[in-house]
């Protein structure tokens, strides 16, 4: 509510600060106005050209506008198709679906079914808890530290962030935090963590409905759990009859390499959430992935206007043919080299810590100014580029999957140029820029 004293909001400001809630965040760091997008490139109201290496925070793995998802999108407007079904069958959603078990399921031997929640990806989460918890009579939750799963209220009681937490207002319950084996203070024995809790009848712990985690957390600061561990903990919670969730909504769809970011460890997650990526083309769409025996949902028990969203159906599919696309395979796996040689050489020349897997590379520059220097300075040098971690001090290397080589090197050259002549611990950044 504005106090008599608060200053009146500027006319002199553009109408997005004026109109637009205090809220906006990534527009606060890419202050242009975007009009257009074209596979890796986005361009300004005034036709300045930036290469997108935040894809939609993971949104648009497949780049921008992909002609042939685009085509498939245009046709189903042009012919009157469905734009909305609730959760009725559509023709639209069988083809999704259909595409989705050949190309997906079926090759990678998951027998899951699915679970359209809507519309974006914390729906799933919330969808993933609740059926957890039907599922086994049980409440609590285990996650991790650095885990982000959304901010609905079921989702920020498994997300560890405590300023995102605080935003509820009241009191998020029922989950016990773990550190996550790799972290900013170093490595922990999370399963032998696991184990005592559930073994010892005085831990204060009942045993929990399900453990939630990314294999490869993101706003965490790019923190990768091993296949190792993966199997590990897939073994611990099979044993104690505990749900596994892998939340798969920013890792997934092939931003690690691999369609699902858990195929390396060779596991089967009981529940898979699934959003971002998944309608290829920027639309919203979230889907649970649900291990039969634990389908246990009475009819409409959770539900939600916009569970079909049918334009999102068709580009998704269109989106599906990628993964049996010989050139795109070969594409992404070179993409991944480059990107882990560009790390290689971040290691060798600047010292700095560099994690990540496939398509997602995250830079440490153990220094919040430095890496909000390094990010202004990209910007201006036509290169859009996120930060996370604890404090913001990782940059987020997340081109998108079927970028040209030149233009993935071209990106690397600026963070690379960037890195280079903005020192650490400085206060100010002026002189660092030219
Ligand atoms: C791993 C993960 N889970 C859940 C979410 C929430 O998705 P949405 O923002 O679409 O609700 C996000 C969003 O960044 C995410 O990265």
């Amino acid at each position: 509510m504005r106090t008599p004293s608060a200053p009146l909001p500027s006319r002199a400001q553009p109408p997005q600060h004026r109109l637009e809630s205090e809220v906006r965040s990534y527009s606060r760091k890419f202050p242009a106005v975007f009009a257009k997008g074209r596979g890796a490139f986005l361009h300004d109201e005034h036709g300045r050209e930036y290469l997108d290496f935040f894809c939609g925070s993971g949104a648009l793995n497949y780049g921008h506008n992909p002609p042939a998802v685009k085509d498939r999108l245009l046709h189903h407007i042009a012919s009157d198709g469905l734009t909305h079904g609730l959760d009725l069958f559509t023709v639209a959603k069988r083809d999704f679906l259909n595409a989705l078990h050949d190309t997906v399921l079926a090759p990678r031997g998951l027998d899951h079914k699915v679970q359209f929640c809507g519309p974006t990806g914390t729906n799933a989460v919330e969808a993933a808890l609740k059926l957890a918890r039907k599922a086994t009579g049980r409440r609590g939750v285990v996650s991790f530290y650095g885990g982000f799963h959304g901010v609905s209220a079921g989702s920020l009681a498994v997300t560890g962030d405590l300023a995102t937490r605080a935003a509820l207002g009241t009191d998020a319950h029922g989950t016990v935090f773990v550190p996550y084996p790799e972290g900013p203070t170093g490595p922990f024995d999370s399963l032998a963590y696991l184990e005592r809790m559930v073994a010892d009848t005085s831990s204060g712990t009942p045993l929990p409905a399900a453990v939630i985690l990314e294999t490869v957390q993101s706003d965490g600061g790019i923190y990768c759990a091993s296949p190792e561990f993966l199997c590990e903990l897939r073994e611990f919670t099979r044993r104690h009859g505990i749900v596994l969730i892998v939340d798969d909504i920013f890792a997934g769809c092939g931003r690690t390499g691999e369609f699902f970011s858990f195929e390396q460890a060779r596991i089967v997650p009981d529940l898979i959430t699934l959003s971002k990526s998944i309608s290829g083309y920027g639309l919203p769409m979230s889907l649970l992935l649900i291990s039969p025996e634990l389908d246990v949902w009475a009819p409409g028990e959770h539900s939600g206007t916009f569970r079909g969203n049918q334009l999102a159906f068709i580009t998704a599919t269109a989106a599906l043919e990628y993964w049996s696309d010989a050139e795109f395979l070969g594409l992404l796996a070179e993409n991944a080299a480059t990107l882990e040689r560009f790390g290689q050489q971040v290691v060798a020349e600047h010292g700095l810590s560099v994690r990540g897997r496939g398509l997602v590379v995250g830079v440490d520059t153990a220094d919040a100014d430095r890496a909000r220097r390094i990010q202004e300075r990209c910007f201006e040098d036509g290169l859009v580029l996120e930060r996370c971690g604890r404090r913001d001090e990782v940059l987020r290397v997340l081109p998108p999957l079927i970028i040209g080589r030149e233009e993935l090197v071209r990106g690397l050259d600026i963070i690379l140029s960037a890195l280079a002549t903005t020192a650490p611990g400085r206060a100010g950044h002026a002189a660092d820029l030219r």
